[in-house]
């Protein structure tokens, strides 16, 4: 099966995701001999919007493999030329991108699925974010897409989990005792996941606007960053079992009801969002967001992990921030010091790199004087001399293996809608957004949330 090759077909073949990033992925891994087997790139839209000045660009035996199909995704005649198509490409793997907007995934799904029925090629299906706009549609889509795909050919994508730091807490975790066996309530005081952009809505008002920064950021990315964080050992390698292992954590998350949404949840608009092209005068829509989460099993019992992200914000920064609990009696409180916690951080952007924060005494001072602030930073690209691959390198890599420990199971994704669901419903009913300052921090309601609990926001 595997020597027959396979195709691409890109749905949205001329948008954004796929001149940005697939076909870029894909011309590099072919230029590395990666795909040796492939037997064609099939685009479909509506027009070629820039294709052809992208194509200009690349070398001639790549080219030639590329081919533009007119497509509307609701027109019968288009599945029928798409048909012809694969008619010549007998015993070959059809990989299927569905790179669209996400009103058009069941549609899109229902017809390819029908004309697939003819065909007895293998097939693999990749699905784009967001998955769902909540737990219903998300739960019909996956029925839609198990009527003509079975789970093993679905690829749900998450990009951060393509990213290299984020892959690094796995092996970080799990290979080396001298941390995991600190990993947990005993010496956990609380966790800080933080995604800020600095960028807005930079053109992508319409799909934006609909969907906000909880259903864009945390259902997946923040919730996916927080499982590889948090979850238990896998027994073994195999991605089934380490899906398993991610459910499980999300599912050990303490259900938020409504009522303590104010609590626990906070949301925040940037100055000027109203005033984008595209942005609906009245538009409730958030542009930051961040919450309080409790994991309730025997690792995490009582420990925060607080979730912040959001636009126009101060910087781009993506990081995990460990903060441990300070030693009882510890030197610096004896010595009337101002003592800091131990902090581990992994950075996902914009480098990647794992940082340690100890108290160390200054070497030129006296044997007992404060302790001060310390670091070692671990910047991976620069000790392995290495570039980090695209994230979205790692996940094309993994389709083309069959690997699906990166990508996101059924359940998985109707857990994370439930997970945020109550909050979505508690906005629903209230109109109150506060605004924030572009290139701030977001709104001082976020500070207030951490500040309450005595902590506060950390950038390692
Ligand atoms: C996408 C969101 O999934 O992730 C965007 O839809 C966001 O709104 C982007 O900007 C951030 O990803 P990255 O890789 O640039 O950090």
């Amino acid at each position: 099966m595997k020597n027959k090759g396979y195709a691409f077909f890109i749905f949205g073949g001329s948008g954004d995701l796929a001149r940005k990033k697939i076909y870029p992925v894909l011309r590099k891994l072919y230029k590395e001999r990666e795909l040796s087997n492939l037997k064609g790139i099939y685009a479909l839209a509506r027009d070629e919007n820039g294709l052809p000045d992208l194509i200009k660009e690349w070398e001639e035996d790549f080219s030639k493999l590329f081919k533009f199909i007119p497509f509307d995704v609701t027109s019968n005649q288009s599945y029928a030329d798409m048909g012809k198509e694969i008619e010549s490409l007998k015993g070959v793997e059809l990989i299927f991108y569905l790179a669209l907007p996400p009103t058009l995934f069941e549609t899109t799904i229902r017809h390819l699925g029908s004309l697939l029925r003819r065909f007895s090629n293998p097939r693999k299906i990749i699905i784009e974010k967001p998955f769902g706009f909540n737990f219903l549609s998300a739960d019909r889509l996956n029925n839609t897409l198990h009527k003509y795909f079975i789970e093993d050919e679905i690829y749900r994508i998450d990009h951060f989990l393509g990213k290299g730091a984020v892959q690094s807490i796995f092996s970080f975790r799990f290979s080396n005792s001298i941390f995991e066996g600190i990993w947990n309530k005993n010496f956990v005081d609380h966790v800080q996941i933080s995604a800020l952009e600095d960028i807005g809505v930079e053109g992508r008002a319409g799909y934006y606007d609909r969907i906000g920064a909880l259903r864009d950021m945390v259902q997946n990315h923040l919730l996916q960053i927080l499982s590889f964080l948090a979850m238990e050992p896998p027994c073994c390698l195999e991605p089934e079992r380490i899906r398993d292992e991610k459910i499980k954590l999300l599912l050990s998350i303490r259900e938020i009801r409504k009522k303590d949404v104010k609590n626990i949840a906070v949301r925040g608009r940037y100055k000027g969002y109203l005033q984008e092209e595209g942005v609906d005068p009245n538009s409730k829509t958030e542009t930051f967001t961040a919450l309080k989460l409790y994991i309730d099993n025997l690792r995490w019992q009582g420990v925060p992990f607080y979730l912040r992200t959001g636009k126009k914000l101060n910087r781009k920064l993506t990081e995990i921030v460990i903060v441990f609990k300070e030693i009882p009696g510890g030197f610096a409180k004896l010595l009337d010091c101002f003592p800091q916690p131990n902090v581990i951080a992994f950075q996902i952007a914009p480098k990647n790199v794992i940082t340690l924060k100890i108290q160390l005494r200054p070497p030129a001072q006296r044997f007992i004087s404060c302790p001060v602030e310390s670091r070692l930073d671990f910047d991976m690209e620069e000790y392995y001399h290495e570039k980090i691959p695209e994230a979205y390198e790692m996940l094309i890599k993994d389709i083309l293996e069959g690997d699906h420990s990166l990508f996101i199971r059924a359940d998985e994704t109707l857990q994370a809608w439930k997970i945020v669901e109550p909050i979505l419903e508690a906005w629903e009913e209230d109109d109150h957004i506060p605004e924030y300052e572009p290139g701030s921090w977001g709104p001082k309601e976020a500070m207030e949330l951490i500040e309450k609990d005595s902590r506060r926001w950390l950038i390692v």
